[in-house]
């Protein structure tokens, strides 16, 4: 057992205790960064001009209305921006355009006295513009050759003739929908010049040191001359990667040419037409597998709609490469990625990061392949999950494909899922209308970070003479609990009770260089730097230790805030007595930790290597119960088995795979992106911009029956305590909804039907699904010329009524 993963006798680790802010979060006295707003005097607001066109170049700005306006203090434009222009990394995001880009597309920005002024001012700007073609789906992009970024190409063994010894060859297509991060908190920075002349920028980021980078580059001045500090986000989800960096760097700019404090905040329907969403995905795919249902071949390309700008489009697709094997062997596979660009807003990162949209394929081909294989589609993919021995497509060994395994078993077991199954039968050769299915799904998912330079963290601990503890660490805290887990690793490390350990807010200026909290790398990364920086002082506090215990450092023991030798019970000293004796001994009482993951490799360029430090699985089985009158369901039961190795903190866990879940299933079954596709001038526009319009998961949603399971001996070795990354691979247990539901609305038709199901799923298109099933007339085939078969695509496509030329292709049988 290494180190790092090694417990002591009786850890804080371990505990299921609340969330460190619950109490506070319920009670509304949790501050996030808008909440400093009214303890901030004389604080300036930003409202910005967004101009409602998909793509058009701007040929003239008048801002001077604006000034006339009552309470109105100035108008930010690209003239003000004392450095670049530019609020990304990849120089192809100005923060001042002089082309819009996409419907919404900021321009300039108002600051005023009050909001209001400065909406009133922004409303008072004058823009006139020269429209410009757009492109608004990947398939019109595709068809346009726009692509942006980088074209990765993944090739394991031999395709071709994997497909020619296949018994059975098919292929199709797949469109699927984005989605929106709906967290509650929208974006968020107020930014400050501080009584030392320095930026200081209080940011709802997930990614401070980047804000931090980004604002004084937009400024022209140093990192050191700024300062980014995230108290905590009210959700991030990925979408607090990318996208605070320009919020932050325009209420930077305005705070110096003011001279007073620029707060901006998003209101809702800003913050959805403005920001990144997940990414919507065009893929298309040939498949072929043995007699017996064995993958043998995968030929897929994935085209995602990046759109305006490129933003982390490159590492998201590269995840979703990496992620088409979802937990099944393939030997022979090739996928290519491309980023369409759209006249969209910027795609950007959400939980799963590409995984689930390279998840969703394979779960689509297996769920549309099953019935044409005649294997019960649970079969099918219990058939094809990795075994021992074997490595994914880009050249990583599979380490623990048991484990995936085991919590499939004991998800049968637990759930009853075999004898469910047979009431089901039962079930739907009764009823006509209703229909009931069970899909049960995998998920493996790769934890680190695919650029190996980013899985490093950092941090300060404090230990004050009274015996009191201080911790600030590299990463931020957006209700995922990582806060708590930290505070949990330094209690366990310096053998305290954890109310002696105290966390500081995420600043810039305490801990450096810090990569973005994501990739649900936060509590291994920042965990194994917390864990470091506290053996350093307790190393040292042992020594002081021995010499007053006289024996040996190495029998000197600190449980729970108490000092004593191993051997010996006659004596024992406090843990305060020990911080004060040191003190006086002048000995060293705070340290740096640092943590970089051992063992990662990968090369971008051939898409190869060992990108992940290892893999967290997981396997839901979910029952849904479909009307076929209408397409509504509802989620009568879940089973999950979740392996996050030995967990950190118990509660905070089972609420990042309930959460996850619900996630996934919102994104695949409820929330639908619609973006205006007509040629009328509301082109672009995204239609569903309000909780009114994009439907979020919400308690009537919820599973009636909901059983999350923690898979047992799952002790991780090599991470810290043990422990698993647990953040976004819940979030792909969805699959089970989706292809429960395909399964439900299958059972409306005769039996081998393959069924296509849009994604999302909504009662809508599980509608159409249903209607699909009952025209089918034989095995897998549906009547020609039937309308109704040809979905809408969701989120990239038409409304259903209006179905494109482009017929939504079913998985047709076709020898190579
Ligand atoms: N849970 C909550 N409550 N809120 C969030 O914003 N973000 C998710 C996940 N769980 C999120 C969440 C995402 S996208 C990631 S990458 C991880 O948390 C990040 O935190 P971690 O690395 O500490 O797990
Ligand atoms: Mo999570 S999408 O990696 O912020």
């Amino acid at each position: 057992m290494s180190t790092l993963s090694e417990r002591p006798i009786n850890p804080v680790v371990g505990e299921a205790i609340p969330h460190e802010s619950a109490s506070l979060h319920v009670t509304g006295e949790a501050l996030y960064t808008d909440d400093l707003v009214g303890r901030t005097k004389d604080c300036l607001h930003a409202y910005p001009v967004q101009v409602m066109q998909a793509h058009a170049r701007i040929t003239r700005m008048d801002t001077a209305p604006a000034l006339e306006v009552p309470g109105v203090v100035r108008v930010l434009t690209a003239a003000d921006v004392p450095g670049v222009n530019d609020a990304g990394i990849k120089h192809d995001e100005p923060l001042f355009p002089d082309e819009v880009m996409f419907y919404g597309h900021a321009v300039c920005w108002v600051l005023g006295d009050t909001i209001e002024a400065a909406r009133l001012g922004a409303a008072a700007v004058v823009v006139e513009t020269d429209p410009l073609p757009s492109l608004v789906t990947v398939r019109e992009a595709i068809a346009a050759k726009s692509f942006q970024g980088a074209q990765p190409h993944m090739e394991r063994g031999d395709v071709e003739a994997g497909l020619d010894q296949a018994a059975h060859v098919f292929s199709g297509e797949l469109d699927f929908a984005g989605q929106e991060h709906f967290y509650l908190e929208t974006h968020c920075a107020l930014a400050l010049v501080d009584e030392n002349g320095q930026v200081f920028v209080q940011s709802s980021t997930q990614h401070p040191s980047e804000t931090q980078e980004i604002v004084a580059h937009v400024l022209g001045r140093s990192s050191s001359e700024v300062t980014v500090q995230c108290l905590r986000m009210g959700g991030g989800f990925g979408g607090k990667e990318m996208q605070p960096h320009g919020f932050a760097a325009i209420a930077s700019i305005g705070a110096i040419l003011t001279g007073r404090p620029v707060r901006l905040r998003l209101n809702r329907t800003m913050d959805m037409t403005m920001s990144g969403k997940r990414h919507g995905f065009h893929a298309e795919w040939r498949v072929g597998f043995d007699e017996e249902g064995h993958l043998l071949a995968l030929d897929a390309t994935l085209t995602s709609d990046g759109g305006w700008s490129i933003d982390l489009s490159e590492p998201v697709l590269a995840r979703a490469l990496c992620h088409i094997d979802n937990a099944y062997w393939i030997p022979n596979a090739r996928v290519n990625g491309r980023i369409s660009k759209t006249n969209k807003t910027s795609q950007t990162a959400f939980r799963g990061f590409g995984g689930p949209q390279g998840m969703i394929v394979i779960e689509d081909i297996l769920g549309r392949c099953a019935p044409l294989l005649g294997i019960d589609a649970m079969d099918l993919r219990r058939r094809n999950l990795y075994s021992q021995g074997q490595t994914t497509p880009y050249g990583q060994p599979v380490r623990h494909p048991e484990r995936a395994t085991a919590a499939w078993d004991q998800v049968i077991g637990s759930g009853d899922v075999t004898r469910r199954c047979e009431e089901i039968a039962r079930f739907n050769a009764e009823h006509d209308d209703v229909k009931r299915a069970i899909g049960m799904t995998p998920v493996k998912f790769g934890i680190s970070f695919n650029l190996t330079a980013f899985n490093q963290a950092g941090a300060l601990v404090h230990v004050y003479k009274d015996g009191s503890v201080l911790i600030n660490h590299g990463g931020t805290e957006m209700g995922q609990g990582l806060h708590t887990k930290m505070l949990q690793v330094a209690a366990t490390t310096l053998g305290l009770p954890l109310h002696r350990v105290r966390l500081a807010p995420t600043r810039t200026d305490k801990v450096p260089n810090t990569s973005a909290t994501a990739a649900s790398s936060g509590a291994d990364l920042n965990g194994g730097a917390v864990k470091s920086a506290c053996e350093q002082i307790k190393a040292r506090l042992l020594e002081v230790a021995a010499q007053t215990l006289g024996i040996s450092p190495h029998d000197v023991r600190i449980e729970a805030g108490e000092v004593r030798g191993v051997a010996y019970t006659s004596k024992r000293i406090s843990w305060e007595e020990l911080v004060t004796t040191a003190y006086f001994r002048r000995v060293q009482l705070f340290a740096a930790g640092y943590y970089r993951t051992e063992g990662l490799h990968w090369d971008s360029s051939t898409m190869q290597g060992e990108p992940f430090k290892y893999f967290a699985y997981g396997v839901a089985a979910t029952e849904v119960e479909v009307d076929g009158f209408t397409g509504a369901y509802r989620t009568r039961r879940v089973d999950i088995v979740h392996d996050v190795g030995d967990s950190l903190s118990p509660l905070v866990d089972l609420g990042q795979i309930e959460g996850g879940f619900v996630q996934g299933a919102g994104w695949l079954t409820l929330e639908d992106l619609r973006w205006d596709e007509s040629d009328r001038p509301s082109r672009g526009r995204l239609a569903t911009q309000a909780a009114s319009t994009y439907k979020l998961p919400s308690f009537s949603e919820m599973p009636e029956i909901f059983n999350v399971t923690l898979l047992d001996q799952a002790h991780e070795d090599g991470a810290v305590y043990g422990s698993k990354a647990v953040g976004e691979p819940p979030l792909m247990l969805a699959f089970s909804v989706r292809e429960a539901l395909r399964q439900a609305a299958a059972a409306f038709g005769p039996a081998g039907i393959s069924v296509d199901l849009a994604s999302p799923a909504t009662p809508e298109a599980v509608y159409w699904a249903v209607e699909q099933a009952r025209r089918a007339t034989e095995h897998g085939h549906v009547d020609e010329g039937y309308p109704g078969v040809v979905p809408d695509q969701p989120g990239i496509g038409s409304h259903p009524m209006q179905p494109t030329s482009e017929a939504y292709e079913r998985p047709v049988p076709a020898r190579v």
